[in-house]
């Protein structure tokens, strides 16, 4: 078997020797490069655009402004409320106005500079429950600033209240989050002849990328042609925007006829693009003495930034996972999506639902206090299982190891020795310690409002020599994608990895397969890979049992034998004996998504297709003056369903907790007016290697019976619980609770001093 087995990735040595080719390691004879101004209020009227100087300066090819763009100036994401660049108005601090291509980036950087933007300051709104007020600046005159509402309403959560013992509430806000992938956005777009484009890009989902470039410059799509660069990392970070980015170079290349580069810098990147949703949620929960949840109602508000972009879905998400892992009868959920003056946010791994999780796991320790229960005890009497119903009423009838993962968890962490230690310690000490828990559910693939996009296809071709091509629409961007399908195609052909080789995404091999977001793509992608297999794999034994005289062979070790028994032949010598018989040995996979369901009034369905369970158990110590939090360690449980490489599981979850323990305690992305005030990683401050505590990734298998080998997946929710698990700690050794994130020094000790 080769799924199921560690195997080391099969592009580790491209990228750890630099011979793996980014988005600026792409080079083409003639290639200009391209320099975007940007707007340096966040909300105005442009009275005056003036480029003509920028336009004489010598080496510079091209200026292009709104006025330029050959197709319609929106990009596409969800809507086309989005301009690629300004006219007229800019919405938020650092918004696209022009964009320069030159002989040099010094030149364009030059010519930029040259531009003269002349505004008129218009009103703006920073917040969004300011957003909300009737009476509150629109951000896009058109439309209310409220741009999405989703709701879930199960039972009757305010009669359910009335017979409740206690009732908690509280509020919780988080920040931004910056994805730091270690390759900024870029993207060089080359003009072709026939007047198509072909597209290189660091990006995650190069579907989108192909419908905002196609628009953006009049083309059809079959005109546009998206070629995947390695990709140094995304997070959810290259989702969307890359779009926007190749619709600027496009334009420059269209209008220039020559190659155009457009790589970001660190800080661009920083004020740019897109981020983490902020948002400030509300919960009110009833429970009774014994521990039970009879009702609970939350509010949910993200604040989307000055464009739609991806909120819309990525506030389902939240919406979907509110009431996180529990049974809870009586469930009402307001969730809002609101416009501001600032910069637009997008999806990052967890897809809204990180920032709900961190306030439900983060009120689920506040009942326990009320209570005087412990943590994980309140979450053991209230957890899903098998037989029981989500918060949008989707029966759990396969795959949950949600239990084994809080069993496990607690087994690895000494959970109940550690706490009563730690309860033990006298207030007065210069450094305490806590230990804390969350736990999480996820609904893996893109759900019920997704599902037209939940396809997935692949190319397989069998060489000659018996070594093995194969394609798919989902892309690798540092999570071992490649390596997974490479199982995949080994484990149905019955040959070693090292035979098979998987390429970055080209649109032009591959059909749309949807986004490479929602962890889908071991299960979206995976299944197409052994669609596409299985198709060549039938094909090559027709012709076995002929050379061999049997009814059936089977593929196993590089060899096809026959299933009676007897002599078989080498996997690589029938490939070539197919070939010389004209046997088609290419094949195009295709996996569509299973059934889903949603009511949009009351929000309830089988929403997504299957879920994903973890547990996360932290240990801290704080230095009780300076508010100085050293993380010791993180247990985290996933159930995955199935772990096709153990070790690609371990490294996401150990990745994971330590991006879910930055957002929680370091990563403070400080905006003021829409102005983003440290957009650079010396002042915006992600954990290191140095930062990274002792992690123990347990992983838990009950399969999916719909998910290749009964996989599911881990992308995202490794990093999910982490963040409530990192603050109930931080609140356990403090002995008070900070609602806000980030968890910073300055807010510990205010906490502390508050006790
Ligand atoms: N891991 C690395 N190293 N780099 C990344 O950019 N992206 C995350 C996660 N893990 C990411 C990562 C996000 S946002 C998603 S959706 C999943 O990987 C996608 O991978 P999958 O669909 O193969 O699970």
């Amino acid at each position: 078997m080769v799924v199921g087995r560690p195997i080391p990735r099969i592009d580790a040595m491209e990228k750890v020797t630099g011979k793996a080719r980014f988005a600026d390691d792409v080079s083409f004879p003639g290639m200009l490069h391209a320099k975007v101004l940007r707007s340096t209020r966040a909300s105005a009227r442009i009275l005056r655009l003036d480029v003509s100087k920028a336009r004489t300066l010598d080496g510079v090819e091209v200026v292009i402004t709104a006025n330029d763009i050959p197709g319609k100036n929106a990009c596409h994401v969800v809507e086309d409320d989005q301009p690629f660049l300004a006219d007229g108005i800019v919405r938020y601090h650092g918004e696209a106005i022009a964009v320069v291509a030159a002989r040099t980036r010094a030149i364009a950087e030059k010519a930029v500079s040259l531009i003269i933007v002349e505004y008129e300051d218009l009103p703006g709104v920073f917040h969004p429950i300011e957003a909300m007020n009737d009476d509150a600046h629109q951000v896009q005159e058109e439309r209310n600033n409220i741009i999405s509402h989703f709701r879930v309403v199960k039972g009757d959560a305010a009669k359910a209240m009335g017979t409740a013992d206690i009732i908690v509430e509280g509020e919780y806000s988080t920040n931004y989050q910056e994805h730091a992938y270690i390759e900024p956005q870029g993207a060089t777009v080359v003009p072709n002849a026939d007047g198509s484009v072909t597209v290189y890009t660091t990006c995650q989902c190069p579907f989108y990328v192909q419908t905002g470039v196609a628009q953006g410059l009049g083309l059809p799509l079959a005109k546009v042609r998206i070629i995947q660069t390695v990709t140094g990392g995304g997070f959810g970070g290259k989702e969307d925007y890359p779009s926007l980015l190749s619709g600027f170079a496009g334009f420059a290349a269209v209008a220039t006829g020559r190659p155009v580069k457009l790589i970001y810098t660190r800080e661009e990147d920083l004020a740019v693009t897109s981020k983490r949703h902020p948002s400030v949620s509300r919960f009110r929960t009833g429970v009774m003495k014994d521990g039970t949840i009879v009702a609970q109602e939350v509010e949910y508000i993200l604040d989307a930034g000055a464009y739609v972009t991806l909120t819309g879905v990525v506030l389902f998400r939240g919406n979907a996972h509110a009431i996180g892992a529990y049974d809870v009868p009586n469930v009402k959920v307001d969730s809002y999506g609101v416009l501001t003056n600032r910069v637009p946010c997008g999806a990052f791994r967890g897809f809204g639902s990180p920032q709900i999780i961190f306030a439900g796991e983060t009120h689920m320790d506040a009942v326990a206090d009320r209570l005087g229960m412990d943590p994980l005890e309140l979450r053991r009497k209230n957890a899903l299982g098998l037989g029981k119903r989500t918060m949008t009423d989707h029966l759990i009838e396969e795959s949950c190891g949600f239990a084994e993962c809080i069993d496990e968890a607690t087994l690895a962490s000494e959970w109940e020795a550690k706490r009563r230690e730690y309860d033990a310690q006298p207030l007065d000490v210069h450094k305490r310690r806590g230990i804390g828990c969350a736990t999480i559910y996820y609904g893996v693939g893109l759900g019920a409002t997704g599902k037209v996009l939940d396809k997935s296809g692949a190319l397989v071709q069998v060489h000659a020599d018996g070594s093995v091509l194969v394609a798919v629409g989902t892309t690798d961007m540092g999570q071992g994608h490649k390596t997974v399908m490479a199982q995949f195609a080994a484990e149905e052909l019955g040959i070693d990895v090292d035979r098979i080789t998987v390429i970055e995404v080209d649109t032009a091999l591959v059909p749309d397969s949807g986004p490479t977001v929602a962890s889908r793509s071991t299960m979206m992608s995976g299944r197409a890979v052994m669609d596409g297999c299985r198709q060549i794999r039938e094909r090559m034994a027709k012709l076995a049992c002929q050379k061999l005289g049997c009814d059936e062979v089977e593929f196993a070790e590089g060899q096809v034998t026959p299933k009676s028994g007897g002599e078989g032949m080498a996997f690589d010598a029938l490939s070539l004996q197919c070939w010389l018989e004209l046997v088609h040995l290419a094949a195009s996979g295709f996996f569509r998504t299973p059934a889903t369901t949603w009511d949009e009034e009351t929000g309830l369905g089988d929403v997504y297709v299957t879920y994903s369970w973890a547990t996360d158990i932290v240990e801290v110590e704080v230095d009780m003056e300076t508010g100085e939090v050293t993380v010791l360690s993180i247990v985290a449980a996933h159930d995955v369903g199935r772990a096709i490489n153990p070790m690609a599981v371990e490294g996401q979850i150990e990745g994971g907790a330590v991006q879910g323990m930055g957002y929680a305690m370091m990563e403070d992305l400080v905006s003021e007016n829409g102005v983003i005030l440290n957009p650079g990683l010396n002042d915006y401050l992600i954990p290191t290697t140095k930062d990274a505590p002792a992690i123990t990734p347990i992983i838990v298998e009950h399969p999916y019976s719909k998910g290749p080998h009964g996989a599911k997946g881990i992308g995202e929710p490794s990093l999910m619980a982490a963040p409530a698990a990192v603050t109930n700690a931080i609140a356990h050794a403090i002995g008070a609770r900070v609602n806000d994130l980030p968890v910073t020094q300055e807010r510990i000790v205010r906490a502390i001093k508050g006790r």
